[in-house]
């Protein structure tokens, strides 16, 4: 098969890696990709908001099925454009990806199926998320409704905090996506992703694991994409996962079947977990990153084929065989990050890191100048290891770390930590 992925970030060199291993795969191409994945597939310099300009690469490439990786394509209705004109494509249509695109989309979902989740208040003017504020004792959490780069979430943990928050969405700190606000009851407990396949009807997890949003070691400092992950993540326990399914996922699912629009894709759930009972605190409708790169090290080729069954509404015939291993990645990002940092520095030593079944250097923002690895991006390496045991696994990455020679960069030296002590 001709596949073509589209991203260019570390989820997508995962993805690829874990594709090319799979011997359906006779050309890979990703767009627009980046200087890690173009050492292992071609890239494409396509606009992958843009369905017509991709189609017609498709038609001209004789691409057999995409996989679209990030949520922007997806909310735009990328894949609706594609799948419109004839291609098998791996991700919802616009009208599943809401789960992901509008918080208060999900939370009146959560309603009206009953899962568990924080309660929470909507609001499209500003008065009225005012008053709520002043009426309702912090911490509380107050959300932009639309797409905002994992970044329009405010945790206020007092009542200034709260009216701040307020104040700054209505102002357009988040711009369109900040239009409406969701404030939501602060949940405590500690919190996982729990990763399912879902092709409109058959539902099948792929895998947990955990990751590490805050900047600096011990989980301190500000929020960033995510500075590590790893899997499984030993919190979701078999009996936790099986009341996330039956009282969060599966109702979910059957409930977007019920309005016409059936889910089909990866459902990135966002766990908090407390007393052994999980509550939502998001959907994603695409693969976590950097968890991705973890449940691809630990899935590899039958990834491809899983993605393949739910692309063509064969889940139910699907089984996912798991080693009994564990995977950790360490992201690298540019110092200053989530901050301001610079972009162009060289990265050096990545030519001699092994890259086997246990060992990958999944690459998030690089080009090549003159043969040099380059950083063009805040996070920019995820080294990624699998071992028998979940120390074994950090080992190992943190072994490859070491040999990576970039001054401008830096990374947490305690990813797992939580699963460790
Ligand atoms: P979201 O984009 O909705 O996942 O929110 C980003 C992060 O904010 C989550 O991963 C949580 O760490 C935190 N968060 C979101 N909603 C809540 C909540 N209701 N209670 C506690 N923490 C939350
Ligand atoms: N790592 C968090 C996310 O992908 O949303």
């Amino acid at each position: 098969m001709n596949i073509l992925i589209l991203g260019s970030g570390g989820r997508e060199h995962s993805l690829a890696w874990a594709t090319l291993q799979n011997p359906k795969c006779d050309k890979l191409i990703v767009a627009p990709g980046n200087a890690g994945i173009a050492k292992i597939a071609d890239c494409a310099d396509l606009d992958i908001m843009n369905g017509a300009e991709i189609i017609a690469f498709c038609e001209e490439n004789s691409i057999d099925f995409i996989i679209v990786g990030p949520e922007a394509p997806l909310a735009a209705g990328v894949a609706d454009d594609l799948r419109g004109a004839g291609f098998l494509v791996f991700g919802p249509s616009a009208a599943a990806a809401q789960l992901e695109a509008s918080k208060a989309f999900t939370k009146e979902i959560c309603d009206a199926c009953n899962a568990p989740t924080a309660g929470y208040a909507h609001f499209t003017n500003h008065e009225d998320a005012c008053a709520y504020v002043t009426t309702h004792p912090a911490p509380l959490v107050i959300k932009a409704d639309g797409l905002a780069a994992g970044k329009g979430v405010i945790i206020a943990m007092t009542d200034e905090e709260a009216s701040a928050a307020v104040d700054e969405m209505f102002d357009g700190a988040f711009g369109a996506a900040g239009a409406e606000v969701v404030i939501e009851e602060f949940m405590e407990g500690e919190e996982a992703s729990f990763f399912v396949l879902c092709d409109g009807e058959n539902i099948l997890p792929i895998g947990t694991a955990q990751d590490h949003k805050r900047v600096g070691d011990g989980d301190t400092g500000p929020n960033t994409g995510g500075m590590g992950a790893y899997s499984p993540a030993p919190i979701l326990t078999e009996e936790i996962a099986q009341k996330a399914l039956n009282e969060i996922i599966r109702p979910t699912m059957a409930e977007m079947t019920k309005r016409g629009t059936p889910y089909q894709g990866v459902l990135y759930a966002g766990l908090m977990i407390k007393d052994g009972q999980p509550r939502l605190v998001e959907f994603n409708a695409r693969f976590g990153d950097p968890e991705c790169q973890v449940l691809m090290m630990r899935l590899g080729a039958q990834a491809f084929d899983l993605m393949h069954a739910t692309a063509e509404g064969r889940l139910s015939d699907m089984r996912v065989n798991w080693a009994e291993d564990h995977a950790v990645t360490v992201v690298m990002a540019a110092k200053g990050y989530p901050g301001t940092y610079q972009k162009g520095s060289e990265i050096r030593g990545l030519d001699t890191l092994p890259e086997d079944s246990k060992n990958m250097t999944f690459h998030a923002g690089t080009s090549v100048s003159d043969g040099t690895f380059i950083a063009t991006g805040g996070r920019v390496l995820n080294v990624t290891a699998r071992g028998n045991s979940l120390m074994e696994a950090k080992d190992r990455a943190y072994a490859m770390v070491d040999q990576i020679n970039w001054p401008e960069g830096f990374c947490r030296r305690d990813i797992g930590w939580r699963a460790l002590d």
